[in-house]
């Protein structure tokens, strides 16, 4: 490390959305053995968002109680992370900026690569304390997952944000060099400017994902990484739950280890409740997985955890993280939980009515239908510009 600081995540909040669709109610609609959701992918259901709930809204929501306990002070970058862009020039961070007050000395950018942005982001903010300790780096990563009506990724939609206080002398998780690294050129999951929902081919994205695992571990070890045995759990990007257990077990296979299921249960179980019930939050997935492995019961003090982040198209990353004692003391369990049990149930009809929602694009005054009851919403569009306010 450049100049000895010990660096990584300071404070983590994450916010969703106001609804949620049980897999129940798409099984019962489109004739699926629920069981295939449940037990075959690891689903529970998935969050949707309200007309006026959009990637802003979610991120704002997810940084604000960061700035509420931290203040602005030392914040002079925000790194926004999504795959769901709502604009190709602006960043989406920017109006993150405006609703939350920061500072005009901030530099803001948008940074994506499908699923893996987030972690460019918190690597870029890594780099940035080095450079200076004083200084703070708000990471947001936000993003609506969204495919086709009736397709096979359809059940592995969801919503979500986090975001991350980045920081000297952390709280929660020192985040540590080497990183194994990993880049292919691959069309398993792509969404052209022109579209609003991703393309995907489902089996080709598995096997994509599962190489990428491989060829970061090797990179991984080759830089001289920690062995296996010494990570307490492991935090994936989880399309779905289920990728998690297949990467894992091809991340042993291919190291020449035993795939005891105990064991790859103990490694992972941790870090998917909140996946499970929220559904593909892309950039965010990997950071829930962080997030619900530290919200749980169990003391993790001075434990390393490794991270694998995957983005289709696609580039990957492997590192680690050691987390620091005393760490429960700065968590915010209660208040994720109430992100997640506080939204509304809706039917199938809801949910295809909100699915299939959008902006006329001429121009006009468009005020968005009311539905969130969170802080921030996206109250419309006018002159081709959007409209957020503070509820
Ligand atoms: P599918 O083809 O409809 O499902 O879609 P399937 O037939 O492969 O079944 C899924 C699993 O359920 C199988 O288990 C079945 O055996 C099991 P597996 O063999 O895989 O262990 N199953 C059952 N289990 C219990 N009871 C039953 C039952 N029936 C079947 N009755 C697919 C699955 C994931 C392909 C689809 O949902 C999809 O296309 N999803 C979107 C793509 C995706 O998530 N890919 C993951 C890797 S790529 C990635 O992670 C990046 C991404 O996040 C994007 C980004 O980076 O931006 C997607």
């Amino acid at each position: 490390m450049s100049n000895g600081a010990t660096v990584g995540i300071h404070d983590l909040s994450f916010a969703t959305t106001e609804f949620v669709l049980p897999h129940t109610a798409l099984a019962e609609y489109n004739g699926t053995p629920v069981g295939k959701y449940h037990t075959g992918i690891g689903q529970r259901s998935m969050s949707v968002p309200a007309a006026d709930e959009d990637i802003v809204t979610l991120g704002a929501t997810a940084a604000a109680p960061i700035v509420a306990r931290h203040g602005t002070d030392g914040i002079r970058t925000l790194v926004f992370a999504t795959e769901s862009s709502i604009d190709q020039a602006k960043a989406a961070g920017v109006y993150v900026h405006s609703l939350l007050g920061l500072p005009s000395a901030t530099r803001v950018v948008e940074l994506k690569q499908a699923c893996y942005g987030a972690t460019a982001a918190l690597q870029f903010a890594l780099g940035l304390i080095h450079r200076d300790p004083t200084q703070k780096v708000l990471v947001v990563a936000s993003d609506v997952s969204k495919y086709e009506l009736d397709s096979p990724g359809e059940a592995t939609q969801g919503a979500a944000a986090v975001a991350m206080l980045v920081t000297a002398d952390p709280a929660l998780v020192r985040i540590e060099d080497p990183s194994g690294l990993f880049t292919a050129d691959v069309m398993d999951f792509w969404r052209p400017n022109y579209r609003d929902a991703a393309l995907v081919d489902g089996q080709e994205s598995i096997g994509a994902y599962l190489q990428a695992v491989q060829g970061t571990w090797k990179d991984y070890s080759e830089q001289g990484g920690r062995p296996l045995e010494d990570f307490g759990a492991f935090c994936y990007h989880q399309p779905f739950t289920k990728m998690a257990y297949k990467a894992h077990r091809h991340l042993l296979n291919s190291a020449g280890r035993d795939t005891d299921e105990a064991a790859v249960e103990r490694a992972l179980g941790r870090t998917t409740g909140y996946n499970a019930v929220i559904g593909n939050s892309y950039t965010a997935s990997v950071y829930l997985g962080l997030a619900a492995l530290l919200d749980g019961a169990e003391d993790l003090d001075g434990q390393a955890v490794g991270f694998l982040s995957y983005g289709s198209g696609s580039v990957a990353e492997f590192f680690a993280g050691t987390v620091v004692p005393g760490y429960r003391e700065h968590l915010r369990t209660e208040a994720h939980r109430e992100a997640v049990e506080r939204r509304q149930p809706i039917g199938y009809d809801r949910y295809r009515e909100l699915h299939e929602w959008g902006f006329p694009t001429d121009g006009g005054d468009h005020p968005t239908p009311a539905g969130t009851t969170g802080p921030f919403r996206l109250a419309g569009i006018g002159g081709h510009k959007r409209i957020y306010e503070k509820r």
